[in-house]
């Protein structure tokens, strides 16, 4: 997929703030640190467009990135970071519940899952969620560089297994250092999206 232009529109902290145009969008969702800015930042090959940080926790607000005047890339903040008060998870849960909810514009969720490990708790809790939802999910492995090759395969078994995937259901592992699968990544993108 050829960026012509990508830039930050809008960073949302309150529902009310959401863009109220038509056009589509694609939500990148999964744990802090995880690599979901880095994710952006390498489909659309700008470096330093998304903020990313060894501190988990970075991103805070839903950021809408506006990509070649047609579709929005919306960067979630991550769950799972131990560091969040309960105050502050119970607001950022009931904006999230919000936001997939209702929103009319998305038309799938990037959910990235860690493809060293196995997924998490909070992992198979937002990935059956989004599918009670009825929200189409693409599932990226990220860090795969971190990993021998002889070891991919397994270790998508295992993701596959844990959030109970259906045979059709796809899983991408992917590297944003070295760039492995970025087509294969934007290909699903954009078949959700219908361009
Ligand atoms: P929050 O905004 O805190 O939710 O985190 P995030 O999911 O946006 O993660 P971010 O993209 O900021 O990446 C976190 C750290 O992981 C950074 O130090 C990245 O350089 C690193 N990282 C992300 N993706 C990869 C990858 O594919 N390979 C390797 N080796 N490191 C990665
Ligand atoms: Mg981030």
């Amino acid at each position: 997929m050829k960026v012509t232009s990508a830039e930050l529109t809008i960073s949302c902290a309150r529902v009310d703030q959401f863009p109220k145009g038509p056009f589509p969008e694609i939500a990148l969702s999964g744990r802090s640190n995880v690599g979901k800015s880095s994710f952006i930042n390498k489909l659309l090959g700008r470096k330093g467009l998304a903020r990313t940080s060894q501190q988990p926790g970075k991103t805070q607000t839903l950021n809408y990135y506006w990509i070649n005047d047609r579709f929005h890339f919306v960067d979630v903040p991550g769950y799972g970071y131990a560091k969040v008060s309960k105050t502050e998870r119970a607001a950022w849960g009931k904006v999230m519940e919000a936001y997939f909810q209702e929103r009319e514009q998305l038309r799938a969720v990037v959910q990235l899952i860690d493809a060293r490990h196995k997924p998490t708790q909070d992992d198979v809790m937002m990935y059956d969620w989004l599918k009670h939802h009825e929200l189409p999910v693409i599932v990226i492995g990220t860090k795969i560089d971190k990993l021998p090759k002889g070891k991919w395969k397994q270790q998508e078994k295992v993701i596959r297994e844990e959030l109970q995937l259906e045979e059709e259901d796809q899983i991408i592992v992917f590297s944003s250092e070295t760039g492995h699968n970025k087509e294969k990544a934007w290909s699903a993108i954009r078949s959700a999206l219908n361009v």
